[in-house]
């Protein structure tokens, strides 16, 4: 633990990972917890590799959820969640550099598993291992899986007992909307009780094409779509980070068949 601000107290003290220096790494704070995020990206190899702005954005959020739950734009989302009296059990889809599922294991001290395609494991892996002090520190754990989205052997091996799905950034081709619908299908609608306790997806999202409201058009015909925030635009753009809220319609569970496929045409 080192003290980079002067004070004299462990409280005042903010947690730097030991591996922190030996990184080519970008840094992110997460002041209502006094640590410091430390992440490899490796943009060469391309766009799974770097850090998109909507991870930025949910990191904030998760932040500011763990400073002030009564005024941040997740309060009632992840309040909802906290009353079930246990350690969450979040999935994050499309992980990346796995930056958004190490803050949240860490500010809601949670066990949570990131997930990508195969090739980017080996990143997701060294990025959880250079911050097991902050996430030891905190009560959070991060498990690391391959799930690849319209897999449903994928979901199969990871199960669906997650109370919260997450993910940023992950709307984008148009060819994989589909399949990453087909995933949140399975996972949120895929043979829930009754009684059961809804599951939601929060998802950060930066729109940058037009063709992208095909995506919620489809998502809307079994999800009940909700914004929760909007962030300012950044230069250059029109538009902020929007972070949506998507929970079962009452509807949809009854749509969606074995397969993850629901039997309404989209
Ligand atoms: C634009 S990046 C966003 C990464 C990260 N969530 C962020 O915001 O920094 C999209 C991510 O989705 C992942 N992805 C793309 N197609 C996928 C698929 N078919 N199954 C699972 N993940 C996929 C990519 O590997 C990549 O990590």
């Amino acid at each position: 633990m080192a003290d980079q601000e002067g004070g004299d107290s462990e409280d005042d003290a903010i947690l730097i990972p030991e591996t922190a220096t030996l990184l080519p790494s970008t840094q992110h704070c997460l002041h209502s917890i006094y640590s410091v995020v430390f992440i490899r990206e490796l943009r060469s190899q391309g766009l799974s590799f770097q850090l998109w702005p909507a991870a930025t954005t949910l990191l904030t959020l998760l932040d500011g959820y763990h400073g002030d739950p009564s005024t941040s734009p997740l309060g009632p989302t992840l309040s909802a969640l906290d009353m079930r009296k246990r350690p969450l059990k979040i999935l994050e889809l499309g992980s990346g550099t796995g930056l958004v599922g190490i803050a949240a294991a860490a500010t809601l001290g949670a066990t949570v598993t990131v997930t990508d395609l195969p090739h980017v494991i080996p990143n997701l892996l060294f990025n959880v291992e250079a911050n097991v002090s902050v996430l030891e520190a905190n009560g959070g754990i991060v498990h690391v899986a391959a799930l690849g989205w319209g897999e449903a052997a994928d979901v199969e091996v990871i199960g669906r007992e997650f109370d919260l799905i997450l993910a940023s950034d992950v709307v984008y081709h148009d060819h994989l909307y589909e399949p990453l619908l087909k995933t949140l299908r399975l996972l949120i609608l895929g043979e829930a009780e009754e009684n059961e306790e809804g599951r939601v997806f929060v998802m950060a999202h930066l729109r940058r094409w037009k063709k992208e409201s095909a995506f919620f058009k489809k998502a809307r015909k079994v999800f009940e779509v909700e914004v929760l925030h909007v962030d300012p635009p950044c230069h250059g753009s029109r538009v902020g980070v929007t972070v949506f809220r998507f929970t079962a319609k009452k509807s949809g569970r009854k749509m969606l068949n074995s397969t993850g496929n629901t039997n309404v045409t989209a």
